[in-house]
């Protein structure tokens, strides 16, 4: 899968796409990340890329040429199946939307700044657009570098352990179960019996049940459409 980031605070998203999972997915070639300095397609030599809103207000607006001109270079080289803008009035991001845009080949992230981007640049181009959550970042970058988290570590082969993100919360709409490690017993705080009896259909059977009862603590908004 590839990722075309536009944004005009590229060095946000340096580190993200470094370490760990992002960075063994792009070393074993399952994804590629490009960044892309929004400055670059810029309308003049001082690099503007934003002006004032039409109508006053304060905040700049980012214009929609420079947006345009990147778009354009981009899918002049290859087809795109989405165009994501990052925003906090966008469709709030959830584990559904990570897995439908894990299928995907080739995906452009567009992150806003300052008071978002040109109205035409959504309805021109854009064709979803996401929030990471009810609150506002100072830009997108964050959220483009979590959505893209989201999605690359549920392609197949990104793990190692195939099954460990089938079997994070929300991937069956349940919070996951509680885990433990060794010691098995630490100043006294002991680790459940079941888990370490050996008894693999049992121990699944428990996990279930933890993972219904913390989902109806803590999110039973969850449960509402399931027979939990
Ligand atoms: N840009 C600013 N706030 C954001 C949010 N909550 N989600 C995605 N992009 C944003």
């Amino acid at each position: 899968m590839r990722f075309d980031i536009i944004s005009c605070q590229p060095d946000l998203l340096e580190s993200p796409f470094s370490h760990s999972i992002l960075k063994r997915a792009q070393t074993k070639d399952l994804v590629e990340v490009h960044i892309h300095d929004l400055r670059k397609y810029a309308i003049n030599k001082h690099g503007q890329i934003d002006d004032y809103a039409f109508g006053g207000g304060a905040g700049m607006v980012m214009m929609i040429e420079p947006i345009d001109k990147c778009l354009s270079e981009l899918k002049a080289q290859r087809e795109y199946d989405a165009v994501i803008y990052m925003t906090p009035d966008g469709e709030t991001l959830n584990q559904n939307i990570a897995n439908q845009f894990s299928l995907l080949q080739n995906v452009i992230i567009l992150c806003g700044h300052y008071k978002g981007v040109d109205e035409r640049v959504r309805q021109q181009f854009v064709t979803h657009e996401i929030s990471i959550g009810d609150y506002v970042l100072s830009g997108g970058e964050l959220g483009a570098a979590v959505l893209a988290d989201a999605i690359i570590r549920i392609i197949p082969g990104v793990l190692n352990d195939e099954s460990s993100a089938l079997t994070d919360s929300f991937q069956d709409g349940l919070l996951a179960p509680p885990v433990y490690t060794r010691p098995a017993e630490y100043k006294g705080l002991k680790v459940p019996d079941i888990l370490l009896s050996g008894d693999g259909p049992k121990i699944d059977e428990w996990r279930f049940e933890q993972a219904i009862e913390r989902t109806r603590l803590r999110r039973p908004d969850l449960l509402k459409d399931t027979d939990f």
